[in-house]
């Protein structure tokens, strides 16, 4: 007598995700068992959460194919509120303004309780975004960064803040904020109930 294995918890083949001009996942092809854990490691703004997002369609993928226990997500009939709710997802958050920029969520109570002039606030709040290594993204809203990079923003906010750390700190970012971008982000993590 011949049984049918059963299909893996989470299965991805050649999953492709892009934002604008932005290809950030570029076919990914993983399968993770029943009762298997596994951690997603990678720099910060790698694709870690667009891909655990993929899987539960928060994000929809450009191209490929993903199944959760047997089901494919990526199949436009999908019951996908139904399959969902087998899926338990942890969110990354910083409590930035989400209608406003990255220079205006790091300048506004430079403004508003420090009464630094507009010109001064986005001079330290540029500053500081180099620091984090943030400068490339002065203009995006929240919703548009990963958690690590909105991560990196609440903190070029905290030190845009401290005038008194401004005078003293070193002319480069402490090494654990320089090294965030070669360090794991477990702070993202999708997997089935059932598994
Ligand atoms: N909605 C969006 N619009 C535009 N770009 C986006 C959007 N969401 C994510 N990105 C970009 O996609 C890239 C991957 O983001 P993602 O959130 O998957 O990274 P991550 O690996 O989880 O990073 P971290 O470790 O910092 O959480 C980043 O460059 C980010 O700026
Ligand atoms: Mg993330």
């Amino acid at each position: 007598m011949t049984t049918t294995p059963p299909r893996p918890a989470v299965e991805i083949r050649d999953l492709h995700k892009s934002f604008g001009p932005l290809e950030v996942l570029k076919g990914i092809d993983f399968e993770v068992g029943h009762g298997e854990v596994v951690c997603v490691i990678g720099p910060s703004g790698s694709g870690k959460s667009t891909l655990l997002r993929c899987v539960n369609l928060l994000e929809e993928p450009t191209a490929g194919k993903i199944w959760v226990n047997g089901i494919e997500m990526t199949d436009p009939d999908v019951e996908i509120d139904a399959v969902r709710r087998g899926i338990g997802m942890v969110f990354q958050s910083f409590n930035l303004f989400p209608h406003l920029t990255v220079l205006d969520n790091l300048t506004i109570a430079q403004r508003r309780v420090l009464r630094r002039g507009r010109a001064e606030a986005e001079r330290v709040a540029r500053d500081n975004l180099e620091r984090v290594g943030l400068t490339d993204k002065a203009d995006a809203f929240p919703a548009q960064l990963s958690g690590g990079q909105q991560q990196r923003v609440a903190i070029a906010r905290s030190l845009s803040m401290d005038a008194q750390a401004d005078a003293l700190r070193p002319s480069r970012p402490p090494r654990s904020i320089r090294n965030w971008s070669a360090t794991c982000s477990p702070s993202c993590a999708s997997l089935p109930r059932t598994a």
